[in-house]
Formats: structure tokens, C-alpha cells, sequence
């Protein structure tokens, strides 16, 4: 074969196996994005990644920034066991729990959340816990970031001053929501049924959104949530968390209720 056939021939094969690489990357890209905006809400939102992928499972969301991404407040070793070790076990409970109930499959986890005495009795108390551990933990992530900001902005900046009085009024209510929090729980702000911005506390891993209220910002108060880094001392943990809040998240979810 002449050899500018050969090289033809070389530089056609090369071109068609890079094209071929990239688009299989470009259509992973677009299929996880795909999947991680699927839903009614918008992407910035928990319950767009509380739906199960295609396969019909509940996945582990990944993080969205690195495992140290939020020290000193949060350290990675404390990160890397509660996304991939905690949460990643009720993401696995929740789909054993509903393994046998192909009723309650392809439902999002708050779908599930929102109606608990519907759920069969026998599976009931797996889905509260671990379905709530889900959507709470994923809501976790989710509004907190590297780059928190100090203070909330825009519509929910305004709507906790009115309700509050002012943030740092606010700021000290959530904090003593979540040290009185006895045992393990979680702190809120919600909009409650009555449409109302309000701080509340739930124990274990059960979700606001069962007593039919929108959580908009949770704090997780699971001593796996910081006992390495702060040990006893959960009001330190309180005070450090707000470094990470994303309130650009937060403002989303609550423009997103308000709508609703
Ligand atoms: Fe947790």
C-alpha cells in the first residue's frame, strides 16, 4: 500500500477512534447530567436527585466538591465516612426496604416521605428512617459549599428578617434547635403547612417533609456529623457549620416552594 494510502487510512482510523471516545464521553456527561436534573424541580434542588436513576434504584449522589473541601469546619476523613459510608448505607436500606414493592419503585424518596402511612406497615419504619436519611443527607451536601457565603441573599434573605427580626436572631434559634436536639437528629428551617418560615428540630433521620413542611436548610447533628473533629462539643460544630452554607441554595429552594 503506497504510503500516503497507509497514512490516510492511519489518520482516518485515529480521528474516527478519538470521535468515537468523545462522544461516548460527551453522551455520559449528558446522560448523568440528564439524570441528575431529572424531575420537576429545578437542578438545584434535593428532590431532583432523590429520584431514582433509570435502573429504577436509589443512587448515591456524588459530592460536588472534593472530601477537604470544607475544612477546617469539616474535615475529610469525617466527609469521606459520612457521604460514602452513612449515607451510602441508607441509600442501600432504602432499596432493600422497597425491594419486593414494585408499587413504590420510581417514585422520588419524597413521594415516599410524604404520605408515611401509606407505605405498608412491614417496610414502614425502614423507609422513614432510611428514605428520610437519603433525602436529608443528599439536602445536606447540596447546601453546603467551599465557597459559603456569610450571610443569605435575595427573596429568603428577606424572608427570615421578617420572620425572625433579623439573621443573627435567626442564626441563634437554629443553633439552639440543633444543641437541644437530644440524641441524634436534625436541625431546620422549613416553610411549615401553615406557609410560615420556621426552625424545627427531628430526631433521628426522620424528615420534615413528613409532618408536611419544605425543609429548606438542615444541619445535621448525628454525632457522625462531627465527633472527630469537635468530639463533645456540638455548639462548636453549630457555630463552624454556617462557613459552609451555600445560601444560593437555599434561596433556590425557597423560591422554588414559594411557587409552589
Ligand atoms: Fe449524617
Amino acid at each position: 500500500m503506497p504510503l500516503i494510502k497507509r497514512f490516510s487510512w492511519l489518520t482516518f482510523a485515529v480521528i474516527l477512534s478519538v470521535a468515537l471516545v468523545l462522544g461516548i464521553s460527551r453522551s455520559s456527561i449528558v446522560s448523568t447530567a440528564t439524570n441528575l436534573t431529572a424531575g420537576e424541580t429545578s437542578p438545584l434542588l434535593a428532590s431532583a436527585f432523590t429520584a431514582p436513576d433509570p435502573s429504577g434504584e436509589f443512587v448515591l449522589p456524588p459530592l460536588a466538591y472534593d472530601y477537604d473541601a470544607l475544612e477546617p469546619y469539616i474535615d475529610e476523613q469525617t466527609m469521606m465516612l459520612h457521604h460514602d459510608k452513612h449515607h451510602a448505607s441508607y441509600v442501600k436500606n432504602l432499596n432493600d426496604a422497597i425491594a419486593d414493592y414494585p408499587e413504590l419503585q420510581g417514585k422520588t424518596v419524597e413521594t415516599l416521605l410524604q404520605d408515611l402511612e401509606t407505605i405498608p406497615e412491614a417496610i414502614r419504619t425502614a423507609v422513614q428512617n432510611n428514605g428520610g436519611g437519603h433525602a436529608n443527607h443528599t439536602m445536606f451536601w447540596e447546601t453546603m459549599t467551599p465557597d459559603g457565603q456569610s450571610v443569605p441573599s435575595g427573596a429568603s434573605a428577606q424572608a427570615i428578617d421578617t420572620q425572625f427580626g433579623d439573621f443573627a436572631t435567626f442564626q441563634t434559634a437554629f443553633n439552639t434547635a440543633g444543641k437541644n436536639q437530644f440524641g441524634s437528629g436534625w436541625a431546620w428551617l422549613v416553610i411549615n403547612p401553615a406557609g410560615e418560615l420556621e426552625i424545627t428540630a427531628t430526631a433521628n433521620q426522620d424528615s420534615p417533609i413528613s409532618a408536611g413542611s419544605q425543609p429548606l436548610l438542615g444541619n445535621d447533628v448525628w454525632e457522625h456529623a462531627y465527633y472527630l473533629n469537635y468530639q463533645n462539643k456540638r455548639g462548636d460544630y453549630l457555630d463552624a457549620w454556617w462557613n459552609t452554607v451555600n445560601w444560593d441554595v437555599v434561596n433556590s429552594r425557597y423560591e422554588q416552594a414559594i411557587r409552589l
